[in-house]
């Protein structure tokens, strides 16, 4: 009798430990046009965009020949190659560089040219790529479609 209680008691509590993970893995993804392009958007686009003409004619090429406002421009990398590597957020530049010490010259974005990514968003950035660095549906921000 008591034993059969102390394993239904066992069982049920392995169950519902086995239904929330489950649950809770199935919240915790990150999602790339949710949680990580607004990031991106906000904080780096001023100086990762496509080329354009500044009010005095000027073009402006994008820093680092790092253009992140599609899948495309993500996968592409800039001048020194790929800037994410699935799974291993210390060895992708678009992670690494945000949490450099923020006088480091190669701190992104640059010291007080745009807002920092606060600890939260750049552990968001960190599981993003922890989890495979999946784009879900997103290909390009619409604002850049042509
Ligand atoms: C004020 C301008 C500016 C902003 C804002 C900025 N960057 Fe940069 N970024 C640069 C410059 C300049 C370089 C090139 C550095 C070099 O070549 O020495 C660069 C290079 C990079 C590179 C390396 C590209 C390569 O292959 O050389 C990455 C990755 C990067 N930035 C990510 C980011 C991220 C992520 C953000 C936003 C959190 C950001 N940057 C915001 C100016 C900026």
């Amino acid at each position: 009798m008591r034993t059969t209680y102390i394993i239904t008691t066992l069982t049920g509590a392995a169950l519902a430990l086995v239904l929330s993970n489950g649950a809770s893995a199935q919240d915790d993804k990150v999602s790339f046009e949710k949680d990580i392009y607004p990031l991106v958007k906000n904080s780096c686009l001023d100086c990762h965009k496509p080329p354009y003409e500044d009010e005095r004619g000027r073009t402006r090429k994008p820093k680092g020949d790092l253009v992140l406002v599609s899948k495309e421009g993500f996968e592409a990398g800039g001048e020194d190659g790929a800037i994410i590597e699935a799974g291993k957020p210390e060895d992708s530049p678009f992670y690494a560089m945000t949490i450099l010490p923020i006088e480091h010259d190669e701190h992104m974005p640059p010291e007080g040219k745009a807002d920092e990514w606060t600890d939260d968003q750049k552990a968001l950035v960190k599981k993003w790529i922890e989890q495979g660095a999946d784009y879900g549906d997103w290909v390009i921000d619409p604002d850049f479609k042509e």
